[in-house]
């Protein structure tokens, strides 16, 4: 039974229990309205306490039913019955309290919860706003401030914050369901509590405050509809009647499930928790020693990032004075997090005393899984690997986080490829949430499950990608790139091609990009692709590398800066060289706008990806999402390329 109602003396036990997370599936919504005229039916019950099963309340709305029409009972009405209910109810919270959950807690009289329960309003990360009274009665409870905060940002609050806010009663420590049976037995000698809806909505801010929540939601969610609308309805519900605000809520939250964003944003959702499943069915190796090889800038990250996950690492370098730097660059991103607030002293020196270094490779006997970050070439990543395949127990994983080099030809140089896989991580390591796992010829299914098990453990998103050149990612960003340059000889400058990236919604444009990371990583990487007999087009990028204009840190690249200052101005040298370039190429430049630049930079991307699954490379297109969403910065409320492509791209 998805809802139970269980007495215990005279109040009334209502369980949740609709695993993983409890959410509002119609079933759980007709049991409660069940429970409500069972609770008020019964003399011999006071009051009811609302509680999850299992390791949550209730995280939220039933995801899967957004596609259908709804069926009741709606949630408005649940929440409305056990609001208007004879007898009082409180809610008992654990876990999350997240959308839906939080709005049946709106309709209780009391809330309280245990400590580290989360509250919140994320339903603009769906593209949704709530639809139960989430912005009807939560300026009610709390101040308005905290109310548009969480209705129109979507980040939870921990329950300490919720009770100095007002949305708590308490926060309880211990047993819940005891702790919660004293709260009412205590509540319920003292006077009831008006119903959230009763109570007086709070004076409107005014405009400058209104605004202010409009430009930090457009900030966070760039380019995205809900927030706005979330504050719309919450202005509404402050300043006219609340079945009014109420009714209109409703309607835009269900009117916003079939906008493309919400499509969009649930996809994404989707795809991420279905990452998360290992592609085999096999064992994960044990993960409790880590070895990393390499402490540049992959590499130390990638320490931290095992570090963060509570691994114990070995770092492995050429010689000590590469060691030193390695972990030098390892203590400073961990004195940054402490810095910004986002670690404690404590802490640091628990991830420092489980950072080894060293130089012998036979100090990595005993780690479960080592990641390769050394030099991009082939012949160094080989000699590593012999050296591995003598060092290392066996079973355990040896990965390599190339990003070009054919994995199978490093595996190649031992005597174990079943062990081999690549790990393909992202810069910043221990930031970025994408792992491409990279399957060789020879990897195991084992290899393959502990690669899996290793990703969600330390957080990230892996997408399993065939060997071919730059996997998927790189592979796409290459073709990503050679289209933002044509587009230069065609008509548009770096500046009209960032402007129109930028307003389709990534995070930066591809040239301000390169003027940020500096031209000669690009410029590197296409030496690579044509050592490897790649053809590479960048006939304006190769001339500025060649006239020293490497980027920010040289004063210039594809914009000039103003020494000290990182605004990028349009550069009249690099449009003499485009205009050169063009000439070359016999191509007229006419103007394009900004509608025209996306489509010829997106459209090219949209067709490698097809590619891409044509070869096998990729399993599915949600997985070509995942990379560009999670690796690249394409945004999230567009649901990725192929989604975009299919959604609203060229050709679809
Ligand atoms: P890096 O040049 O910053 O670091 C390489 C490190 O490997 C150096 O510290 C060097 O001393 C060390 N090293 C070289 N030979 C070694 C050996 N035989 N034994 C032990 N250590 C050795 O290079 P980066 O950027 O960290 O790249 C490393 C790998 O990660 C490359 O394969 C690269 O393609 C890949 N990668 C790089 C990304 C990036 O954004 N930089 C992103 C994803 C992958």
């Amino acid at each position: 039974m998805p809802v139970t109602v269980q007495p215990r003396g005279d109040v009334a036990l209502v369980v949740i229990d609709n695993p993983p997370v409890n959410a509002t599936s119609r079933a759980v919504r007709a049991g409660l309205m069940d429970a409500v005229a069972r609770v008020d039916g019964d003399p011999a019950l006071r009051a009811a306490i609302l509680m999850g099963r299992g390791r949550t309340f209730v995280a939220g709305g039933d995801v899967t039913e957004f596609d259908r029409a709804p069926e009741p009972p709606h949630l408005p009405e649940v929440v409305a019955g056990i609001e208007a209910a004879a007898k009082p109810w409180l809610a008992a919270m654990h876990g999350a309290a997240l959308g839906g959950g939080l709005e049946l807690a709106l309709g209780c009289r009391w809330r309280v919860a245990a400590r580290g329960t989360r509250l919140g309003l994320p339903e603009v990360t769906l593209g949704l706003i709530p639809g139960a009274g989430g912005t009807v009665r939560l300026p009610r409870l709390v101040a308005l401030d905290m109310a548009a905060r969480m209705a129109s940002l979507g980040a939870p609050v921990s329950a300490d914050a919720a009770r100095d806010a007002g949305l708590l009663d308490a926060v309880l420590d211990g047993d819940l369901e005891a702790g919660a049976i004293a709260f009412l037995d205590a509540a319920l000698a003292g006077p009831l509590p008006l119903r959230t809806l009763d109570r007086p909505a709070p004076a409107d801010p005014g405009t400058a405050a209104w605004q202010g929540h409009r430009v930090a939601s457009e900030k966070k969610h760039r380019g995205q509809a809900a927030p706005a609308l979330a504050l719309e309805s919450m202005h509404a519900a402050v300043n006219g009647p609340a079945d009014a605000a109420l009714a209109a809520e409703r309607q835009t939250h269900l009117r916003l499930r079939g906008t493309v964003e919400s499509r969009a944003l649930r996809h994404v959702f989707f795809a991420e928790r279905a990452a998360l499943k290992a592609p085999v069915d096999a064992e994960p190796g044990p993960l409790d020693a880590a070895g990393v090889v390499g402490g540049g800038t992959m590499g130390a990250g990638i320490a931290v990032a095992f570090l963060d996950a509570g691994i114990p690492v070995t770092l492995l370098e050429r010689d000590q004075a590469a060691l030193d730097r390695g972990l030098s660059v390892v203590a400073g991103t961990l004195d940054a997090s402490v810095k910004r607030g986002r670690l404690t002293a404590a802490d640091r020196a628990a991830r420092w005393a489980n950072l080894t270094g060293t130089l012998a490779a036979a100090d990595l006997g005993s780690a479960d899984v080592v990641v390769e970050a050394v030099f991009e070439d082939l012949a160094v990543k080989r000699a590593v690997f012999e050296r591995l395949d003598a060092a290392c127990k066996p079973g355990a994983v040896l990965a390599t986080n190339t990003s070009y080099i054919d994995p199978n030809a490093i595996a190649a140089a031992t005597r174990r490829p079943d062990a081999v896989v690549g790990l393909h991580f992202f810069s910043p390591a221990q930031v970025m949430k994408l792992l491409e796992v990279v399957r060789t010829d020879g990897t195991s299914d084992g290899t393959l499950a502990t690669a899996w098990a290793l990703a969600r453990r330390l957080g990230k998103t892996p997408v399993l990608s065939g060997v071919c050149d730059g996997f998927i990612g790189n592979r796409i960003l290459k073709v990503f790139r050679q289209a933002a340059e044509r587009l230069l000889l065609q008509g548009a400058g770096p500046a009209d091609v960032d402007g129109a990236m930028r307003a389709f919604g990534m995070p930066m444009g591809p040239f301000e990009m390169q003027d940020l990371a500096g031209l000669d990583i690009a410029a590197a990487m296409r030496a690579a692709n044509r050592a490897r007999g790649q053809a590479v087009f960048a006939p304006v990028a190769d001339r500025l590398v060649a006239a020293e204009r490497l980027g920010q840190k040289a004063g210039g690249g594809w914009y000039d800066y103003a020494a000290g200052d990182r605004t990028p101005r349009p550069s009249d040298a690099v449009a003499e060289i485009i205009d050169e370039e063009a000439a070359k190429a016999g191509t007229a430049r006419t103007p394009l706008d900004r509608a025209a630049i996306q489509r010829l930079v997106l459209g090219p991307m949209v067709e490698e990806g097809r590619q891409i699954l044509a070869e096998g490379i990729a399993a599915t297109p949600d997985a070509i999402d995942l990379v560009e969403v999670h690796g690249f910065g394409f945004p999230r409320w567009r649901g990725g390329l192929m989604f975009w492509g299919e959604t609203a791209g060229p050709g679809r």
